[in-house]
């Protein structure tokens, strides 16, 4: 056993679950976030009996809420006294335009502001662990520009637009938390999967659904990065960076934007409700 905790979000299905099933292999004690209770329950039976590791336990968590994930976060320092992996790993991917519980558009919601917040909430936790990681799981999907002035693109959205903005501020966002973090010991790295046969295109127009099925692999596959990036010694130094199959990548040229980063960052502490730098 590896004597490590790690959180990930959105382990009910996909990449996360495959992410949650490779970690608890390799002996991580395992908590897993679910936005529904029963389904929580049925991945965390799945992990232990498809990996023998019986430490494996699930906090609820609905990412589309501030409120849902500052409870989560004070109920994980509440039972655990270390976190030595955060994986931001739930996503989506909405093709009818949606909001959150806080009337945020939910694409932006749940991509970048949750694991935003959750990892601020739980940087203490992560500290005190240290060395520790936090691996985000970003897109290949990630072109374009910030629209720093229309965060929520109330003038033409559309899913592709708004999942690829989501991305790009996940690279940002872990390009600048790097900074902050230096000296802390504590690293953040950005996942890349590829194309995965997930239910990530659940909303999405035919000729999608065809095509992450016809073309994408199997989750197992897209977990890789996240779990090399969990828990590879080669990795433990490594930090602001953007992982492609194990290795790291370009990813576009908007994305190494500090100045941006930096807009971005005191947007989201206001949106989120948090004060300090
Ligand atoms: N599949 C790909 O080709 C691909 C490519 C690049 C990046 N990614 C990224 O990989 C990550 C995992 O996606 P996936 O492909 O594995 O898709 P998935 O099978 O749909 O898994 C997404 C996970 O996120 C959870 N989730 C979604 N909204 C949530 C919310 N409001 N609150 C709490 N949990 C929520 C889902 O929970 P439920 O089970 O309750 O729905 C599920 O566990 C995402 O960040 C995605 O953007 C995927």
């Amino acid at each position: 056993m590896s004597g490590k905790r790690v959180l990930i979000t959105g382990a009910t299905s996909g990449i996360g679950m495959e992410t949650a099933r490779g970690l608890a292999k390799l002996g991580y004690s395992v908590v897993l976030t679910a936005r529904d209770n029963a389904r929580g329950e049925e991945a965390r039976n799945e992990l232990v009996s498809s990996t023998g590791n019986k430490d494996v336990e699930v906090l609820f968590c609905d990412l589309g809420s501030f409120a849902s994930i500052r409870k989560c976060a004070a109920e994980y320092r509440e039972r655990f006294d270390r976190l030595d992996v955060l994986v931001n790993n739930a996503g989506v991917w909405d093709f009818h335009r949606q909001q959150s519980a806080d009337g945020i558009e939910r694409i932006f919601a749940v991509n970048y502001l949750a694991p935003f917040l959750l990892t601020n909430l739980l940087l203490d936790s992560l500290k005190v662990s240290a060395p520790s990681r936090v691996v985000n799981v970003a897109s290949g999907l990630h072109q374009g520009v910030l629209h720093l002035d229309d965060l929520e693109l109330k003038e033409g959205w559309s899913g592709m637009k708004a999942y690829r903005q989501s991305k790009l501020a996940v690279i940002l966002w872990t390009r600048l938390l790097s900074k902050k973090l230096a000296g802390s010991n504590v690293t953040v790295n950005c996942a890349q999967p590829g194309l995965m046969r997930t239910n990530l295109a659940r909303d999405a127009p035919w000729a999608y659904r065809v095509g992450f099925l016809m073309f994408g692999k199997r989750p197992e596959r897209g977990a890789q990065s996240s779990i090399y990036l969990a828990s590879s010694p080669d990795v433990q130094q490594t930090t602001g960076e953007y992982f492609k199959d194990s290795q790291v990548a370009r990813s576009s040229k908007e994305s190494y934007d500090m100045d941006v980063a930096a807009r971005l960052w005191d947007v989201s502490m206001k949106i989120v409700g948090l004060s300090g730098k």
